[in-house]
């Protein structure tokens, strides 16, 4: 039985009300891992691509590894559509709301502007502009989100590449979510 707070508002509550919380908190985020893991399952289902959602995630992460890319920056490969689960038309963001505490500025930044940057490959046939991303032209990860979009994400829809299963990018997951949140600033 989980001990409880003692109060019904949260004015009312104590130190020790939020001590109690805290600590629940922090357990909470050890089990982060597993609820990413069947997050990302979620994404294994039918898709009008060739391949599915959950598919393309380990391909983009494995042609990243592939790359030479850092352990993080894999992960970060890994989960940048996880918003699609339950944000299909604000995924970037969602996903990398998720990664933020754990992941550099730069890997932040890549993720929440990659469907963005996306856009370039798709937005012609719809007489929309895209280069929208060319707003951010002049920002120190511009090409840093180019590059993620043209060399691992835009091209991770191949039946046929040889993609890592999920099972193999569990230790770098709990790596990485394993260190210090930080704090939003
Ligand atoms: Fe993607």
């Amino acid at each position: 039985m989980i001990k409880k707070v003692e109060f019904t508002s949260m004015n009312d509550g104590t130190k020790n009300d939020y001590d109690l919380i805290a600590i629940h908190d922090s357990q909470n985020e050890r089990q982060l891992l597993d609820r990413i893991i069947n997050w990302l399952k979620m994404m294994d289902g039918e898709s009008p691509y060739k391949i599915s959602r959950l598919q393309h995630c380990l391909q983009t992460a494995t042609r990243a590894e592939n790359d030479g890319a850092d352990t993080e920056t894999i992960v970060c490969a890994l989960m940048h559509d996880i918003g699609d689960v339950i944000s299909p038309s604000n995924h970037s963001q969602v996903s990398a709301a998720l990664l933020r505490p754990y992941v550099s500025k730069k890997n932040y930044w890549i993720v929440l502007n990659h469907g963005l940057f996306q856009g370039y490959y798709w937005m012609h046939h719809y007489d929309e502009n895209r280069n929208l991303r060319d707003k951010y032209k002049d920002h120190p990860y511009y090409q840093d989100c180019v590059d993620f979009c043209s060399k691992w994400d835009q091209k991770s829809f191949d039946p046929d590449f040889e993609t890592k299963p999920l099972e193999y990018f569990k230790p770098m997951i709990k790596e990485i979510f394993s260190r210090e949140p930080r704090p939003f600033v």
